[in-house]
């Protein structure tokens, strides 16, 4: 990253990165964010997140240390990852800082941010939920699967524009999504424009609720 981004001014992109789950105490947080800043040679994060609640240890150490990390002028914002309620009543407790968002597993494969309460919450609290492997297991349900295949030919989209299109639909939902090719990318820009008709939000609705991913487990520490 650092290599990549040197040539430009500071102001001109901003950076996320995110404390290793299995280094959440109040000083390997602190450093964790000082050896950030170093390999990508730059001298504050735009986006702080912890990456995994972890209960081998007390969670208020994170943002205790984002706290002294925000006074000491080395991240602008705080976030969190993986994150469910209980986890985030302590973010939102300890935290000096607005938790600007929830970095979670949102797609068509599962309803764990539903299920577990988690959209919620952050909707009532004003935390973003920024989605991730959105496009990755689009394939493993095949009732969305179905469903993708007629609605993709109503709207002459691709599968991951359709899948994008209806998750998009939902308040304050971001995205973070993996993508290496420029066809890629302006079919993801195109997909934000499109609106899907209510009677197919709720057809593709129907497809996920109850299903589980990967990563529903830790929205419930
Ligand atoms: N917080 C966490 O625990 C966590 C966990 C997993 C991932 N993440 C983060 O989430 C971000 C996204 O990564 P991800 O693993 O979730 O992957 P993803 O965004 O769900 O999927 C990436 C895949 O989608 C393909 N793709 C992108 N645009 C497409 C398009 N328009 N049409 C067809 N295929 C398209 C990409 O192919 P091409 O490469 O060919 O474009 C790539 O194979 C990363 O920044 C990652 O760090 C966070």
């Amino acid at each position: 990253m650092g290599e990549a981004v040197k040539k430009y001014p500071r102001s001109a992109y901003r950076i996320l990165t995110k404390q290793n789950k299995e280094f959440l105490s109040y000083e390997d947080v602190l450093a964790g964010a000082h050896a950030s800043m170093k390999r990508m040679g730059i001298s504050y994060i735009d986006y702080f997140l912890c990456h995994s609640p972890n209960p081998d240890f007390d969670m208020q150490d994170f943002f205790r240390a984002t706290n002294k990390l925000y006074k000491d002028k080395l991240i602008r914002n705080v976030g969190v990852s993986n994150f469910g309620p209980k986890s985030l009543e302590i973010a939102i407790k300890t935290s000096e800082l607005p938790i600007l968002f929830n970095q979670v597993n949102f797609s068509i494969d599962n309803d764990d941010i539903f299920s577990s309460g988690t959209y919620d919450f952050c909707i009532k609290h004003n935390i973003l939920i920024q989605a991730f492997r959105t496009l990755t297991n689009i394939d493993a349900n095949e009732d969305a699967k179905k469903m993708l295949q007629i609605l993709m030919i109503k709207y002459k989209i691709s599968k991951q524009q359709l899948v994008l299109a209806y998750l998009n639909n939902y308040k304050d939902v971001i995205f973070t999504i993996r993508a290496s090719s420029k066809t890629h990318w302006e079919e993801i820009k195109q997909a934000m424009e499109i609106k899907l008709e209510k009677s197919d939000i709720e057809k593709l609705r129907e497809t996920h609720v109850n299903k589980h991913g990967d990563f529903g487990e830790l929205l419930l520490i």
